[in-house]
């Protein structure tokens, strides 16, 4: 979503700037912009675009030309993802206060902007976009007298809803402010220059020193450091965190694209998952960041998974490991269902926030909501550092590395994993026995090798993909383990390719979906050698006896499919709790070549974010 970078120090604000909402891009956005102040005459100047950084960077070009550019030593930019108010010039950020002397840029949503937008027009402000950000700049400058850093406080005690902001102004050319609630802003400390953003991957080129900013925290932040209070002007402590990507994670590595890159990266992301975790000997887990004990694992009698999109279907594939490994009763919740209902959260409940980037705003207020009500909540996130990782302060990081496409790939191979090392270790420590512990533990030692089978067949995966580029419709089935499966397949084939896709429970079929079959219509059978796989293949039946084409995704050696199917994409033999990686990774692929084929923008998908921070 959107996405804030500022920069204040020695060097060009604009290179790094525009270098910084490029590195952001990733998030999904369709207009930015960026205001710099020129150090000759004091004042902001603002350039934007409705449209992609290289028509930001054109824009520049011609607005800022050399030698004004050079001149510029601090400046803010942004990527905005369309809420309130088309994808326009005017409603892209930075937004100017009336007298042009404050430039802010904001994420999250002010709820209360129209009692305040009547309130300043009122007074004699005059707004120029439809967005409820440009509040912000005016209440501003409303409240400035000579202290930015209160004023930009004195206007957030008045903004009800959530903000990540960065402010500069003409009346302090060397001086950003930033704050947050609920919108992630991170400052990353260099040597004589500092940088803040929303997201760590526009800060990591530059430096690997990052503070993040908590709720009501408020930065102001100049060349020579920063400084945190609350918003009542209490002086703060945050702790200074070293980020351990390194830029050359953020690029393409040689990959046409992001999501290929990351899907190519699972053998990787997966040993980096299990790497430390597995105690073979014992046939249990090791996840030192849960923080819990054999006797508190023995405690938790339900489980509830709390999460969005793909994060939720890997949630499902969980239930599915918390019930069969660990005997423990499990729900799983959308998590932006979750919050508003009354969830029953009882004390030995234990509530598992999985979430990709720890951002997501639902999932956020899920384990507050959890946690209100007493549960003992724990965060299965990638991102180190993120909110929920910090909120929850006990969980487990997946370790897969920076997830730059949009389309979620190897972040769920490895909350599959993870959800599974955590059923082992509840397992364990009620009816498991050591004998199966160890069983299960050997199988996830493999399960890198599992991802790799899969990708070596890349080539015979992009044939049958380019084969089926043109359908408008797909159906995806399975049933137990692979019926989240056939969901996240579905959900992967139409974020990317636009071909409407959706997944059902095989035996849902005859309730009503089976009235679109038709030739025209080509059915993902997920029927790889797992428990109700017999059940699916005549399934299969069905929607061949319709004249759907039928694509199994099948076991090596399972030769009974083949009369069945059009086309058969193999996945290696394997326990039933791990099937979920291979044929994921064989689902990531074919929808990858179909909308290659197509194509479509494969890495930032129309519509979509990699990080939903809005409810
Ligand atoms: C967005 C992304 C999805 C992701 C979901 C949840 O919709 O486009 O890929 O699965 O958010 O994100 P999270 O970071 O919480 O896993």
């Amino acid at each position: 979503m959107c996405g804030i970078i500022g920069y204040v120090g020695p060097l060009g604000a604009v290179g790094i700037v525009l270098s910084g909402l490029q590195r952001m891009e990733y998030r999904g956005y369709d207009s930015a912009g960026l205001a710099m102040l020129d150090s000759a005459d004091g004042a902001l100047k603002r350039v934007r675009v409705s449209g992609k950084i290289p028509d930001l960077q054109r824009a520049v070009e011609q607005e800022l030309p050399e030698p004004v550019a050079g001149r510029c030593h601090i400046g803010i930019g942004h990527t905005r993802w369309a809420t309130h108010g088309a994808p326009t010039v005017s409603n892209a950020h930075p937004h100017l206060s009336r007298n042009g002397r404050i430039a802010i840029v904001h994420n999250g949503i002010i709820e209360n902007y129209l009692p305040l937008k009547q309130r300043l027009i009122g007074k004699g402000y005059r707004f120029e976009s439809e967005t409820d950000s440009e509040v912000l700049a005016h209440l501003i400058e409303e409240c400035y007298d000579g202290d930015l850093h209160r004023a930009v406080a004195m206007a957030l005690e008045m903004v009800e809803g959530t903000y990540g902001i960065a402010v500069v102004s003409s009346q302090h050319p060397d001086v950003i402010v930033a704050a947050r609630k609920g919108s992630p802003i991170a400052l990353g400390v260099g040597n004589g220059e500092n940088i803040v953003a929303s997201d760590v991957s526009a800060i990591v080129n530059y430096t690997t020193r990052v503070i993040y900013l908590d709720d009501e925290d408020i930065a102001t932040i100049t060349p020579a450091g920063v400084q945190i209070s609350s918003l009542k002007n209490v002086p703060v402590n945050r702790e200074l965190r070293h980020v351990d990507w390194q830029p050359g994670e953020l690029e393409k590595g040689g990959f046409e694209h992001f999501m290929l890159k990351e899907i190519h990266e699972q053998p990787e992301a997966l040993a980096n998952a299990i790497r430390g975790r597995l105690l073979e000997k014992d046939g249990t887990t090791r996840l030192s960041g849960v923080q819990m004990e054999p006797a508190d694992y023995a405690r938790v009698s339900r489980i509830i998974i709390a999460a969005c999109g793909t994060s939720y279907f890997a949630g499902m594939v969980g239930k599915y490991h918390f019930e069969s490994l660990a005997d423990l009763p499990t729900e799983v919740e959308q998590a932006a269902e979750f919050r508003y209902r009354n969830p029953i959260i009882e004390r030995d409940s234990c509530l598992l926030a999985v979430s990709q980037s720890g951002e997501t705003a639902d999932t956020i207020e899920a384990v507050r909501e959890a946690r209100r009500k007493g549960a003992n909540v724990l965060g299965i996130c990638n991102v180190v550092g993120s909110t929920i990782a910090r909120e929850t302060g006990r969980g487990v990081y997946l370790h897969a590395g920076p997830e730059i496409s949009v389309a979620s790939t190897k972040a769920f191979s490895c909350q599959v994993v993870v959800l599974a090392m955590l059923a082992i270790a509840f397992g364990r420590a009620r009816r498991m026995s050591a004998g199966v512990g160890r069983d299960l533990v050997a199988g996830l030692a493999r399960v890198p090798q599992l991802a790799e089978a899969v990708l070596r067949q890349t080539d015979h995966i992009r044939q049958v993909a380019e084969k089926y580029a043109d359908a408008e419709h797909c159906f995806y089935l399975g049933r137990g383990y692979m019926y989240p499966v056939a969901l996240e397949g579905a959900l992967k084939l139409k974020e990317i390719s636009y071909i409407h896709a959706e997944g059902y429970h095989a035996a849902e079929l005859k309730h009503g979906p089976i009235a679109l079959l038709d030739e025209t219509v080509p059915v993902v059978a997920v029927v790889p050698d797992v428990h109700g796989r017999s059940k699916t293949v005549n399934n299969m039946q069905e929607c061949r006896a319709r004249k759907s084409p039928v694509i199994a995704i099948a076991t090596e050696g399972d030769d009974e499919v083949d009369q069945f199917a059009d086309d058969i994409i193999r996945v290696p033999p394997c326990p039933d709790f791990l099937a979920p990686v291979p044929v994921v990774v064989a689902e990531q692929l074919l929808a990858y070549y179909i909308a290659r084929k197509r194509g479509c923008p494969i890495d930032q998908p129309r519509n979509l974010a990699k990080s939903v921070t809005v409810e």
